[in-house]
């Protein structure tokens, strides 16, 4: 069988981790897709860096956008971040071309998501993307496949790793928001501009992605209320302590009976409740729905490794599936439009 020729755009935190693992892995994938993955293009913005990774069986291309193009390979896997500019332009490159993609960019498909699943399902091929939402847990595996038939009521949780690792440490050992901020960064949790994680836009970004999966409407982050943890201070999380509480980013999507509200704002947990036992890196996502209940999906959100896995899994799945199969839409079609709620003020 013939390998699955993948092209890689973006070698920081999450690209450099998954080069690692589809090479520490190849012979695991092979055995679980039916063929092998190779890594047969690469692109990121400077040749020379040293990432601890042996680049050597892939071809160079300065221009993500040439690299999207190149017939040498089949999947195009974004992880250069960005709304706009060279992300932008090699996904829709590499879709007009026919190459399935695969991206961790959420705040590119909460702004342009609608527009590239529709340009996939024209070319017949597949827009995965998995790490976009929550970092390794399976959500939108979880949404799309698992929850068929399910109407959902409320998804709501913790989806921005570097706040709740700030939040958590903050309650834990008394350490200042800097301190705690310079870790998660650190550790590379935390975005390229860690203003979008610590105002709350990253879990934007994220629940409208899982908004319009679970209800059938357009993308639309513009619409989320948002505040963000830049002003929690050590007196509000003891003031919350004292009271039975910790406070937690949370981002939550309600059906309600004038449309889906969507908001992201500091909010006080029962400390005994399951979701304020989330602690560190790790993210959470609930999801209420009508035949199943109550799921909870808990695992690591944020990191190298974490994005890593859920990136791998989707270019597996392409490995696995035939020419021309298709999951089905990518975002929700409404059978009618639900209005946004509007902002609350
Ligand atoms: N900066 C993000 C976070 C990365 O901290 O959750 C994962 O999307």
């Amino acid at each position: 069988t013939e390998a699955l020729r993948v092209g890689i755009a973006g070698l920081g935190t999450v690209g450099a981790s998954v080069m690692r693992v589809l090479s520490d892995k190849a012979a695991e994938l092979q055995r679980q897709c039916g063929r092998p993955i190779s890594v047969t293009a690469v692109s990121a913005r400077s040749k020379g860096r040293d990432r601890g990774v042996d680049l050597s069986g892939a071809q160079w291309f300065d221009d993500p956008v040439a690299l999207a193009k190149t017939a040498d390979i089949d999947v195009f896997v974004e992880l250069m971040g960005g709304d706009e500019g060279p992300a932008r332009d090699a996904i829709k490159a590499a879709l007009e071309a026919g190459r399935h993609v695969v991206t961790a960019n959420k705040a590119l498909l909460a702004k342009h998501g609608v527009n590239l699943a529709e340009a996939a399902e024209k070319k017949g091929v597949l827009l995965n993307y998995e790490a976009a939402v929550a970092g390794g847990i399976p959500v939108i595996k979880t949404m799309r496949e698992a929850l068929a038939g399910n109407s959902v009521s409320r998804v709501f949780g913790i989806m921005n790793g570097t706040c709740n690792y700030i939040l958590t440490r903050m309650e834990a050992e008394g350490l200042s928001f800097e301190d705690c901020l310079a870790d998660a960064q650190r550790l590379g949790y935390a975005e390229a501009d860690p203003t979008f994680d610590i105002e709350g836009n990253d879990t934007a970004h994220k629940l409208s992605i899982l908004t319009s999966l679970a209800f059938g409407t357009k993308i639309a982050s513009e619409d989320i209320y948002l505040e963000g943890i830049s002003n929690i201070s050590q007196a509000d999380i003891r003031a919350a302590a004292s009271l039975g509480y910790r406070i937690k980013l949370l981002g939550v999507a309600v059906r309600t009976d004038s449309g889906i509200e969507q908001r992201v704002h500091p909010t006080m947990v029962p400390t005994q409740s399951v979701i304020a036992q989330v602690h560190g890196v790790t993210n959470a996502v609930a999801i209420q729905s009508d035949i199943l209940g109550d799921l909870l999906l808990v695992g690591p959100g944020a990191g190298g490794n974490a994005t890593a896995s859920a990136v791998i899994g989707d270019i597996a799945d392409i490995a696995k599936s035939q020419p021309g199969f298709q999951h089905g839409p990518v975002f929700g079609r409404p059978a009618k439009e639900l209005k946004p709620y509007k902002k609350a003020k």
